[in-house]
């Protein structure tokens, strides 16, 4: 497994590959990888002759009080992690090569009316920066394929729509969400939890399978069945809700009526650690 970091040899590696015709899956990560990040691997090692994984802090999408420092750096046993599935590159650049402009005056890359809904509410600067990090890596890696997981199912919509609009070839290939034994959707952050809040945080499945079971049963009111939600979790002081909304899947617009398909999503916060979960009705 090559490990990459300056951008000279990653084009390098890029041109072999492609020389020789073969496909390539490109799994973006910030590190600390988990069962959710492997399931992406495995994915694009099934769909992909090569599979190329990016472990990179990316520090635009970090707000000013956010954990951009304390988040998990664990490159050493993700280094092991990824070898023992076979992966063929992972590709860990500077901020200085990825942001060569620091701050305003990098060029920008947004998706205005989507990413200032929900998380772009109590995150305003999170999906620009995802984007623009997003965006580069895709210049850099020009892959077949990008493969992001389901749980941060607006990022997931985003990305779709900045390589439609941008016009970048690569197909991005979402992935449905890992849960622990519990139910609490994997992430990264969930490190940040102590025990009794790791058992509070399946909360947020539980209320999320709970309204699903709800519509199965008959309730088609979207207004009811996030209700309910809410009130489940913010009842039993479980989590401090951000937002809990029921959406149409392509267009990310709240829908009034629940049907099929539909995308339950919810915020909130279990002491000092944002968590984000989903569940398609
Ligand atoms: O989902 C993530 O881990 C990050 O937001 C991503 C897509 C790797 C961009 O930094």
């Amino acid at each position: 497994m090559k490990i990459l970091h300056s951008l000279c040899d990653t084009r390098h590696f890029v041109n072999e590959i492609k020389k020789k015709g073969l496909s390539m899956g490109l799994v973006p990560t910030m590190g600390a990888l988990h069962e959710g990040h492997l399931s992406l691997v495995r994915e694009s090692k099934r769909q992909c002759d090569v599979t190329i994984v990016s472990i990179f802090v990316n520090p635009t999408q970090f707000g000013p009080k956010e954990d951009f420092k304390a988040y998990p750096r664990t490159m050493d046993e993700d280094s092991i992690l990824l070898k023992k599935e076979g992966v063929d590159a992972i590709f860990s650049p500077s901020s200085d090569d990825m942001y060569p402009q620091d701050g305003l005056a990098a060029t920008q890359v947004f998706v205005p009316e989507l990413s200032t809904l929900y998380c772009g509410v109590s995150r305003p600067h999170f999906f620009n920066g995802v984007c623009m990090l997003v965006s580069r890596l895709f210049h850099c890696i020009p892959a077949d394929k990008a493969f992001f997981g389901e749980k941060d199912f607006q990022q997931l919509t985003i990305i779709k729509k900045m390589v439609r609009d941008l016009l970048i070839p690569i197909h991005i290939v979402g992935c449905p969400l890992i849960r622990e034994k519990n139910g609490l959707a994997m992430s990264s952050r969930n490190r940040y939890l102590s025990g009794p809040e790791f058992d509070e945080a399946s909360r947020l499945y539980l209320a999320l399978s709970e309204a699903r079971q709800s519509f199965y049963n008959g309730e088609t009111s979207s207004h009811i069945l996030t209700t309910r939600i809410r009130s489940l979790l913010i009842r039993n002081g479980y989590i401090n809700m951000d937002y809990c909304v029921l959406v149409n899947p392509v267009t990310l617009q709240e829908e009034a009526v629940a049907r099929k398909g539909a995308r339950l999503l919810v915020a909130g916060w279990i002491g000092k650690t944002r968590l984000i979960d989903t569940l398609m009705l």
